[in-house]
């Protein structure tokens, strides 16, 4: 979704706010643009398309400007043209701004704006922005250090909605305005420079050293300096957090794109997520946590909430707590729940899974439950994200920087983490099971076991060559499998764009077998040992009518069955998604490649979904 860069400082701002976009691409766009103070005036450099054709307009090269902002749009209010594109002008050209989110009561500012003689030239929210900052700038007579800072807090409590806004003022050339509220946006500290954008990634080259802004907290930032506000405008403090993560960490090592890196980095990621939480011989710990016996035995209901591929982890979530701790969890889509009025009160407790720990449904959802008196922990891979920082509890997720907009290595950490927390509940609601140890071993186990899954799951792309001018793919399991089927039908919706779905397998016969014909491919996914016979014989009814069906095991089956088999290491069935879902992101990945599509960056899509 859109991405903001900022810089102040002393070397030439335009090729550092373009390389930061370039470096947020990921986030999915349909235009670009800059805007620098250039000695009395402001420049302003836009087009729809991609962010390296900036460097075709005409007049980049000589931008000069040491103070400037930029940003990459994903249209929700217009459609991508050069006028709709950020940043935006005021219409007597002296404060250009860039926003992430959305003015919900835009039209009305318009309107009262266009009451007071000011034109709009595109269809965006946004514009009402310079504008705004404009009108409150020109009724203040008071022409202190301070008048610019006011008009933009006087704007901003004008705004409903969400926003992440950088904005610069020709009055002003040593100073840019930063303020958020429900949309990311992140400050990093350098030497006599500053550097803003949307996720820490971006600028982990230039620093390591963070500011992360609250909602509503102004920033007013110099080259040497960074001062923040209150809505009040009195000034606060703020420590700066340093960063772990490696800028290399976020860069493709010699693989073809971030997802297959991404793939290829979840034994890392499994290894860093169970880190010092989990051992054999003793309790699981979780410094971030400080649950109580009683308070989990009082606990009515969890609900697990997320959007997408998080989503899926929290379904594996469920069943993992569910089973050991016996405490009744839902699973729901933040975007449903926040509008359903879910029964929650003080004994529920809530638990919010985000990769970005941005996403604007996610987080909406968690502060309504925080409202109705439900405690709340977040997971997260994101250090300082929004969700952490509403939420009661965090607790993360250390996958490493996910690039590539299918989650990958988010997912099974997420899986990871879960399972670790339902062990954590279990083993401090004195639940003394001896599965519990056996499934602590399994997890021990489980990155070596990764790392030999992704061998074998290799010669899946002898599959995927021959089926990737489908237009229809289904996947069907049952239990836990049925989980990962709904991930693995998602991962090749978003990067192949082949239609696919899945299915309970005992549900086929309900319905969607009518679907099937000679054929067609179905993909099936058979872990439990319990359930591997039923798995099998709907498989049998889809291959007599003329299915070619493909099954990821780690069961004992007859493979003459099957057009292709995957065998994988066995595990234990609380954590078997881990692996099941390896060959399936690969079997994605091999197709979206054979059609020659951009497997990074899908079309549409956004890595992070900063709006409702
Ligand atoms: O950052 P989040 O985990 O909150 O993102 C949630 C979904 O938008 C995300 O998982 C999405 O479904 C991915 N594109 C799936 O690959």
């Amino acid at each position: 979704m859109c991405g903001i860069v900022g810089y102040i400082g002393t070397k030439k701002a335009s090729p550092i706010l373009i390389n930061g976009l370039i470096r947020l691409e990921y986030r999915g766009y349909d235009s670009a643009g800059i805007s620098t103070i250039e000695k009395e005036n402001l420049s302003l450099m836009k087009d729809k398309g991609r962010v390296k054709n900036l460097y075709n307009l005409p007049g980049i090269d000589d931008l000069e400007g040491t103070i400037g902002i930029a940003h990459t749009r994903w249209a929700t209010h217009g459609k991508p043209s050069k006028e709709n594109s950020h940043p935006h002008m005021d219409n007597s050209n002296t404060f250009s701004a860039v926003h992430n989110g959305i003015i919900e009561n835009y039209n009305e500012l318009r309107k009262f704006l266009g009451d007071n003689g000011y034109t709009f030239y595109s269809q965006t929210d946004t514009e009402v922005i310079p504008n705004l900052v404009h009108y409150y700038y020109s009724k203040d007579t008071n022409n202190d250090d301070l008048k610019f800072l006011r008009a933009v807090k006087s704007a901003c409590s004008d705004f409903k909605g969400s926003f992440a806004i950088e904005i610069i003022c020709k009055d002003y050339p040593d100073n840019m305005i930063v303020v958020r509220k429900d949309s990311p946006l992140v400050i990093g500290k350098g030497d006599e420079e500053n550097f803003i954008s949307s996720d820490i990634p971006a600028i982990l080259s230039f620093t390591r050293d963070f500011y992360l802004l609250d909602d509503l907290e102004f920033t007013v930032l110099s080259r040497n300096d960074a001062k923040f506000y209150d809505i009040n405008l009195n000034q606060i403090d703020k420590k700066t957090k340093t960063i772990e993560w490696d800028a290399a960490s976020s860069e493709k090592n010699g693989f073809d794109d971030y997802m297959l890196k991404e793939i290829y980095e979840q034994p890392t990621a499994i290894r860093e997520t169970i880190g010092a939480k989990l051992n054999e011989n003793s309790k699981c710990e979780f410094d971030e946590l400080n649950f109580t016996k009683e308070y989990l035995e009082n606990i009515n209901k969890i609900y697990i909430v997320a959007c997408g591929t998080a989503m899926h982890a929290g379904l594996v979530g469920k069943n993992v707590i569910e089973k050991l701790c016996k405490i009744q969890t839902e699973v729901d889509i933040a975007s449903e729940f926040r509008y359903r009025d879910p029964i929650i009160d003080d004994k529920t407790l809530c638990i919010f899974i985000s990769q970005s720990g941005e996403t604007a449904d996610t987080i909406a959802a968690l502060k309504l439950s925080k409202e109705k008196g439900a405690k709340t922990i977040a997971v997260s891979n994101v250090i300082g994200s929004s969700i952490t920082r509403e939420a009661d509890y965090s607790v993360y997720t250390h996958a490493g920087p996910e690039i590539a907009v299918a989650s990958t290595k988010a997912y099974t950490s997420q899986v990871m983490l879960l399972v670790i927390l339902a062990i954590y509940f279990a083993e401090t609601l004195y639940i003394n099971e001896d599965k519990i140890k056996e499934l602590k071993k399994d997890i021990l186990e489980l990155p070596k076991k990764l790392e030999e899954t992704l061998k074998i799951s290799e010669n899946i792309k002898e599959f995927a060559k021959k089926v990737y001018q489908e237009t229809d793919i289904f996947f069907l399991g049952r239990g836990i499998d049925e989980t990962v089927a709904r991930e693995a039908s998602l991962k090749l919706k978003e990067i192949s764009y082949i239609h696919s779905e899945s299915y309970a397998a005992g549900e086929l016969k309900h319905g969607p077998i009518a679907l099937i014909e000679n054929g067609i491919t179905v993909v099936s996914i058979m872990t439990d040992s319990k359930l591997v016979e039923k798995t099998v014989s709907n498989v049998q009814e889809v291959i007599s009518r003329g299915a070619k069906t493909i099954v990821v095991t780690n069961q004992n089956i007859d493979d003459t069955m099957f057009e292709k088999v995957i065998h994988i290491p066995t595990t234990n069935s609380f954590i078997s998604p881990i692996l099941s879902i390896i060959p399936l992101q690969l079997f994605s990945y091999y197709i979206s490649k054979e059609k020659g599509l951009d497997v990074d960056k899908p079309r549409n899509l956004a890595k992070s979904v900063t709006v409702e």
